[in-house]
């Protein structure tokens, strides 16, 4: 019984029950994406909890997401933030999008998200070239082919002190193939090598058992 996903679901069950309150709000927003047909990507509730709390850790107050799915993450990030904060939050789906923003409003944060529909690097293009103010705090959870551009762009839209997580960077252990045809598994190493390699970025990884699997997120910190 040890390490089978059955456990470690029961021990998520658990710690959920336990620690996390999960309103309606975050509950319906899930509901809603899985009743819709999105894929069940969503972080896992004691995750949401774990990002929330690393941007109130950090102190973060403009924060910026890749791949919004049905909000769900953004509703812990947008609580996080608190009222004078705000959440950018980027999703290339703009049925998704019209989705997130219906949970995001009815989790009373309207006033603090922003859902923008279309493709993650046209819309952080866009921010760069308007020269935004810095974000605190970026969560990458979107196509992971396209991870070290998004995190290429991140570098760009943050200052030192900025926090970056991301989301899936051990998938079942299949990060570990150095010859994958996978292209999420190239993204996620690339992206790996790049949190490395970074002169300006101190990072790690973590594996994770849960709800969603055999997974991890890479956490990394501007210098
Ligand atoms: C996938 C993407 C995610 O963001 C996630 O959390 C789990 C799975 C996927 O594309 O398979
Ligand atoms: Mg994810």
């Amino acid at each position: 019984m040890s390490g089978s996903l059955e456990q470690w679901r029961a021990v998520d069950r658990y710690i959920v029950d336990t620690l996390i309150a999960e309103d309606e709000a975050l509950q319906r927003a899930r509901e809603d994406a899985h009743q819709a047909g999105l894929p069940l990507h969503e972080v896992a509730p004691n995750q949401g909890a774990l990002l929330a709390l690393i941007v109130r850790m950090s102190g973060a107050r403009r924060v910026l997401e890749i791949g919004t799915l049905g909000g769900y993450s953004t509703i812990w990030l947008g609580r996080a933030v608190g009222p004078e904060g705000t959440v950018t939050t980027l999703e290339v789906n703009a049925d998704y999008a019209a989705l997130a923003r219906h949970n995001i409003e009815r989790a009373g944060l309207s006033s603090t998200v922003t859902v923008v529909a279309g493709p993650a690097l046209d819309s952080l293009a866009r921010l760069i070239d308007a020269d935004v103010d810095p974000f605190g705090f970026v969560f990458i959870d979107a196509d992971k082919p396209n991870n070290p551009r998004y995190l290429d762009a991140a570098l760009k839209l943050t200052v030192a002190g900025s926090v970056i997580v991301a989301d899936n960077v051990v998938r079942d252990g299949a990060v570990l193939d150095a010859d994958s045809s996978d292209d999420c598994v190239q993204g996620v190493r690339a992206f790996l090598e790049q949190l490395r390699d970074h002169p300006r970025l101190d990072a790690t990884a973590l594996q994770t058992v849960g709800s969603k699997g055999w997974d991890g997120f890479a956490l990394a910190l501007v210098r």
